[in-house]
C-alpha cells in the first residue's frame, strides 16, 4: 500500500454508496463507519425524547447506531431534516474526525466525507445515479421488505430529501474537487465497485490480505 489508505465515499440516497463503502471496506480490511446512521440516530432518538437535536447529537453512543428502525424511510427523512443543523453537525464532527484517523485507515461513506471530514483522504468517491434510477431501487428494496408503498411517492420523497441535502448550508452534498465520479444508473453493483477499485489501484494502493 502507499501510505494510510482512507476512502471517502459520498453521494445521495440509494446511489449505491453504502453498499461499495461497505465492499471496499473488505476488500482492504479497513473500518467502515456509515455516518449517516449518526444523523439517523439524532432524527430518531430527539423525536422519541422530545430533546433538541443538538443535545441528542453531543452525548450520542455507539448503542444509539444499533436500532433497526434507523434504517427506515421515516428516519432517514428525520435525519435528512436534523442534518441541516449546524450545530449537530458540529457535534458529531469529533466522533467522525477520530474514526477517520486510525492507523489502519478507514472507510466512511455520507454527504461531506471529502469536503468537510476527511478533506485530506487520498481517495475520495462521489457515486451518483438519476433520481429515478435511485427511486426505482429504493421501491424494489421496500417492495422486497414488504412494505406498501407506490412507486411516485417513493420518487417524490426521494427527490425531496435531495432537495434537502443538496440545498442546505451547512455541509451539502457536494463532490469534492479531486473525486472520482461514478454514476450507477446503468451498473450494477459488481460494475460500479470494479471502477472504485480500478481507481483506487490506479493510486498505487492495493489489498494486502489473500
Ligand atoms: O446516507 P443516509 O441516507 O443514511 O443519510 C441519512 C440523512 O443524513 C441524509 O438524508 C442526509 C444526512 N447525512 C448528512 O447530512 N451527512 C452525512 N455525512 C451523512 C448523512
Amino acid at each position: 500500500m502507499s501510505g494510510r489508505l482512507v476512502i471517502a465515499v459520498d453521494g445521495p440516497a440509494a446511489s449505491g454508496k453504502g453498499t461499495m463503502a461497505k465492499r471496499l471496506a473488505a476488500h482492504f480490511g479497513l473500518p467502515h463507519l456509515d455516518t449517516g446512521l449518526l444523523y439517523r440516530a439524532v432524527g430518531w432518538k430527539a423525536a422519541e425524547s422530545g430533546r433538541a437535536p443538538a443535545d441528542v447529537a453531543a452525548d450520542l453512543t455507539a448503542s444509539d447506531l444499533e436500532n433497526p428502525a434507523l434504517r427506515t424511510d421515516e428516519a432517514g427523512q428525520a435525519a435528512s431534516r436534523v442534518a441541516a443543523v449546524p450545530q449537530v453537525r458540529a457535534n458529531l464532527l469529533n466522533f467522525q474526525k477520530k474514526f477517520s484517523s486510525q492507523a489502519s485507515g478507514a472507510v466512511l461513506d455520507g454527504r461531506d466525507i471529502g469536503t468537510v471530514i476527511c478533506p485530506d483522504a487520498p481517495v475520495k468517491l462521489f457515486v451518483t445515479a438519476s433520481v429515478e434510477a435511485r427511486a426505482e431501487r429504493r421501491y424494489q428494496e421496500l417492495r422486497a421488505r414488504g412494505a406498501d408503498t407506490i412507486k411516485p411517492r417513493v420518487l417524490a420523497e426521494m427527490a425531496e430529501r435531495d432537495r434537502r441535502d443538496s440545498e442546505r448550508a451547512a455541509a451539502p452534498l457536494l463532490a469534492a474537487p479531486d473525486a472520482y465520479h461514478l454514476d450507477t444508473s446503468d451498473m450494477d453493483a459488481d460494475a460500479a465497485f470494479a471502477a472504485a477499485l480500478a481507481f483506487i489501484e490506479r493510486k498505487g494502493f492495493r489489498s494486502s490480505g489473500p
